[in-house]
């Protein structure tokens, strides 16, 4: 028995040729899952990165993507963040279709990611870059007219009230007027995860958020990454080597070789699983536990 579709698109929906540059909230919430990426295809000359990929994410939910390098793990990030178009295949985001739609766009609609290789402003301090992750917020900054003045102020508290509620839960404040440049690597980090939570994201993508840590950074980390998931019920989809946390954090594992996906399951299933200790587990010298 089929139910109905809940993923069919909306004709009313704004795309690519509507230039509303303000994505109204949603009127009710949407069911079923929050992201669908649907037999996704991307080639480059003579590269597949992504061969028929398939997964969904359900609300709140946190899925893991793992794979050796080139397997086509940041690839899938760039699809859902506007940043490739793929040749073929169909990416929903709370059913509405993301595909042709920029990146831009995707970040206000509620997709917000952290970067493999650390994407911040060295040279402006903690809260400056969170501030930056609310860029898309500020609707009134490019106007200078007088009467938009008292508007865009209120505007600019409530952005810098959320960035502080950041601060907070990611406990930044030591560090808050501190130039990031100068940051140890683990907070650096941290403060990244916290520029993309200041966008208020549904959706949380994170490209090896412990990659290169030592074992304490790596904890805090886990940490956080939890308390997103468990107090502000983000979805997250992660890609990370490091197997010890992707078994402790996930409910769901999609395991990927060449591209292709070889098994999606809970962390036990994919653990035991031949094909996925042949095509990865076996291959890296990291076992369940490694702290990277
Ligand atoms: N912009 C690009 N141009 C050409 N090839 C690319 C590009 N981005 C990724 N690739 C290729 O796609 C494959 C998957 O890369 P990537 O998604 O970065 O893998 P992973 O993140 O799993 O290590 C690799 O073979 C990589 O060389
Ligand atoms: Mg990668």
């Amino acid at each position: 028995m089929t139910p109905p579709d809940p993923t069919s698109p909306d004709p009313t929906s704004p795309n690519q040729t509507s230039p509303d540059p303000t994505p109204s909230p949603p009127t009710r919430p949407h069911e079923g899952p929050v992201l669908e990426f649907d037999d996704v295809t991307l080639a480059f000359d003579g590269v597949t990165a992504i061969d028929g990929v398939s997964f969904h994410v359900d609300p709140g939910e946190l899925l893991a993507i793992i794979g050796p390098n080139g397997a086509g793990k940041t690839s899938i990030f760039n699809v859902l963040s506007g940043v490739y178009r793929p040749r073929s295949g169909s990416v929903r985001f709370e059913g509405r279709e993301l595909l042709g739609v920029r990146p831009h766009r995707i970040a206000a609609m509620g997709i917000a990611r952290t970067f493999q290789n650390i994407e911040l402003f060295a040279h402006l301090t903690v809260v400056e870059n969170l501030m930056l992750g609310r860029h898309h917020h500020m609707r009134y900054g490019a106007l200078s007219a007088f009467a938009w003045l008292g508007r865009a102020r209120r505007e600019e508290l409530a952005n810098r009230a959320v960035v502080e509620e950041v601060v907070d839960f990611l406990e930044l404040a030591p560090w808050r007027r501190m130039p990031v440049g100068l940051l140890p690597y683990g907070v650096r980090k941290r403060v990244e995860l916290g520029r993309a939570l200041a966008m208020e994201p549904r959706v949380l993508l994170l490209d090896e958020p412990v990659a290169g840590m030592n074992a304490e950074e790596t904890e805090d980390m886990a940490r956080f990454v939890l308390d997103v998931r468990e107090e502000l019920g983000i979805a997250i989809v992660m890609v990370e080597h490091d197997m010890g946390l992707v078994m402790d954090l996930a409910d769901r594992v999609l395991v990927l070789d060449f591209g292709r996906p070889v098994r999606t399951g809970t962390p036990a299933e994919v653990q035991r699983d031949p094909d996925v200790v042949r095509a990865y587990l076996g291959e890296s010298p990291r076992t369940a536990g490694g702290a990277g």
